[in-house]
């Protein structure tokens, strides 16, 4: 058997509830020929707001989905927060822990996002944990000192098996929402290191940035890259199928 892919979207703030509700219209006839392929785990991770739309249409689908962020307190005067129980009511099995644009437009430290991460694990859910540099960070020849930190300061203290269970994505930043993809070289590069600092040398490590139908054959055959992180292409279900089916062509 070929390696197994894994398709994730983050639909980031895009897909109200009713949107949400028409996007499985569309989507669960395109899926059907892919659901019982066993080299495919899609995954669709949604707004807050339509996770109820995502539960109905995932579960009917046979996909997982999940969240994009959460808060690590259970509960309590945190204005504004969403609560890990509060998604566990809506059987969600994967949080995305760290997104860049969580990083860098809401200021999330490393500290937050461990935080965030051993609390996500210790409710059974998987986190999608995102790290990756910033143009200027790779100019300037630290590309691998910051994603080292990022890293580290996530996992560092966590057991094997807790870092076994974690999804790791590398999204440079200046490969996201840019059309600029990394080369498969570069991003080949990244997560063999990345695979090596972990330790657990079957971790799942996606790619993330600019990923679409053009070029997924070429990211995704790469050795240590086992997916793909899917922003613009996983809003509609074709671009967003497409990234498995040129793979596979
Ligand atoms: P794009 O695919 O739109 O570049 O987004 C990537 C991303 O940030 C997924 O989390």
């Amino acid at each position: 058997m070929s390696k197994k892919i894994y398709l994730y979207g983050n639909w980031k703030m895009n897909n109200t509830y009713s949107e949400t509700e028409k996007f499985f219209v569309d989507f669960a006839p395109a899926y059907a020929p892919f659901k019982d392929a066993d080299d495919l785990e899609v995954g669709i991770f949604a707004p807050f707001t339509s996770l109820w739309p995502l539960s109905q249409g995932a579960k009917k689908c046979g996909i997982v989905f999940g969240a994009q962020n959460v808060y690590y307190e259970p509960k309590g005067a945190f204005t504004g927060e969403i609560s890990i129980p509060m998604l566990k009511e809506y059987d969600v099995t994967h949080i995305i822990l760290g997104h860049s644009e969580r990083r860098h437009i809401f200021l999330e430290s490393d500290e937050v996002i461990a935080k965030k991460t051993k609390a996500v694990l210790d409710a059974g859910i998987i986190p999608v944990l995102c790290y990756g540099e910033t143009l200027e960070e790779r100019e300037s020849g630290n590309t691998f000192t910051v994603m080292e930190r990022q890293l580290r300061s996530a996992i560092d203290g966590l057991t094997d098996a807790e870092k076994a269970k974690i999804i790791y994505a590398y999204e440079p930043v200046w490969a996201i929402g840019t059309g600029k993809t990394a080369t498969p070289d570069q991003a080949e590069e990244v997560c063999a290191w990345s695979r090596k600092l972990i330790g657990q040398p079957k971790a799942v490590i996606l790619y993330g940035g600019s990923v679409k139908g053009s070029n997924a054959k070429e990211l995704l055959s790469m050795a240590d890259i086992d997916g793909a992180l899917v922003g613009g292409a996983s809003l509609k279900p074709a671009s967003f199928l497409e990234i498995y089916t040129a793979y596979k062509a």
